[in-house]
């Protein structure tokens, strides 16, 4: 008969022999823990659209490495952000709280950007933004966990001032959503507008995300400037340049933008983009192996087109792959891992691209002209521009 204390005892020698052989098991079958990401982008609202086609890119790269970075299997959690800023907080807490995940990344709304990386650097969750372009981000806010795979606002904004002012145009008018990326980009585009010798005679607004724009479209027809620089960016970008031809504008005044004004909305606009002149750190018909490669993945995968937001997202999941890799996986190496991100050159389907210092894309910006359902390149606006990183000091 045995008695309980044997039986005790017997059960610990068991578990003794079980934990020697799982020291003893073969390097070969490593059994780490999938990397939990946490993709916070906007399913609903005026930038649907754009959160869809940044998690098809980020799942495309994953997908082409197997379902795994460095070895990682990924597993995903999903917040959908509204792209409204005062539910921000709430909802990346969700993630960083309720899911604890290691990584963030999002989103596409600048103001819903900043409560993230507000809480992402309090909490030291790595965090890739793939869309804002909110300055602060990497500037005045810039924290060493804390990368973009997007642009900067200012970014866009500089490059289409630098065209509008070579094309000799004098005066412009200005027209955006009152908020960050709306107003940051429009300093931009007036910051490089004025160098090249413009003057912004007038900056139009509206709350976002309205589209209610026919007392502005009125005013711009009264003052008929040279041009009109506008951002605006998924569904209120359909909505402004059906509006702006529809007011008999399009022949009178030429209209310019970021090229997010173009970018995933063409097939929607139809008629209203054809030849309005943008500028962006993609183009459609980039002619390069990359970039063809990735179209086609894409096209396959999806039975749809690939626009700006995808290869973001498709560099978020780059950009986190290369900091893996540098660390064989091991997530816990932070200070190694995020030193490989701001060094490495990643070979994106927009051209290669580095980190500036701030830990924002130094990249070449085209001249782009909404043709058909794509915006093709006609030229080149600014090689290598870098944000300035203004107020960045970690
Ligand atoms: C932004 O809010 O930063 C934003 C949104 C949509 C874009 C670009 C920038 O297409």
């Amino acid at each position: 008969m045995h008695t309980p204390i044997k039986l005790a005892l017997a059960a610990v020698a068991a578990a003794a022999a079980l934990s020697t052989s799982a020291q003893n098991a073969p390097q070969s079958a490593p059994q780490k823990a999938p990397l939990k990401v946490g993709l916070m982008l906007p399913n609903t609202g005026t930038f649907a659209a754009l959160g869809d086609n940044i998690e098809k890119g980020f799942r495309l790269y994953v997908n082409e490495q197997g379902g795994k970075l460095a070895g990682r299997e990924i597993q995903y959690f999903k917040v959908d952000d509204e792209s409204d800023p005062a539910k921000a907080t709430d909802n990346v807490n969700k993630l960083i709280k309720r899911d604890q995940v290691d990584v963030l990344v999002g989103t596409v709304h600048s103001g819903v950007a900043l409560a993230m990386a507000r809480a992402a650097k309090e909490s030291n969750t790595l965090l890739i933004v793939p869309n804002a372009g909110a300055d602060a981000i990497t500037g005045a806010q810039c924290a060493p966990n804390i990368f973009r795979s997007s642009f900067s606002n200012w970014q866009p904004g500089y490059a289409t001032g630098v065209v509008a002012a070579q094309k000799g145009y004098k005066r412009a008018m200005t027209i955006t959503w009152n908020y960050a990326a709306g107003n940051e980009t429009v300093k931009g585009f007036t910051e490089s507008f004025e160098k090249g010798g413009g003057k912004v005679v007038k900056d139009l607004s509206l709350p976002f995300p309205n589209v209610e724009f026919q007392a502005l479209l009125t005013e711009i027809a009264a003052q008929k400037p040279d041009v009109v620089f506008a951002f605006f960016a998924g569904g209120g970008a359909v909505k402004f340049v059906k509006d702006y031809d529809a007011a008999g504008l399009r022949k009178t005044v030429p209209l310019m933008g970021s090229g997010f004004l173009t970018d995933g909305t063409l097939e929607a606009q139809g008629a209203a983009a054809q030849g309005l002149i943008t500028t962006l750190h993609y183009a459609d018909d980039i002619d390069t192996p990359r970039n063809n490669a990735f179209r086609k993945g894409f096209a396959l995968a999806y039975k749809a087109n690939a626009d700006v937001y995808a290869v973001q997202g498709y560099d978020a999941a780059q950009l986190l792959g290369a900091g893996l890799t540098a660390v064989g996986g091991d997530f816990t190496k932070r200070p190694e891992m995020l030193y490989a991100m701001g060094k490495t050159v990643i070979g994106s389907p927009r051209g290669k691209f580095g980190m500036s210092t701030s830990r924002n894309p130094v990249q070449d910006f085209y001249i782009r002209e909404a043709k058909g359902n794509y915006n093709v390149v006609t030229g080149v606006a600014v090689k290598a521009l870098a944000d300035p990183g203004r107020g960045c000091k970690s």
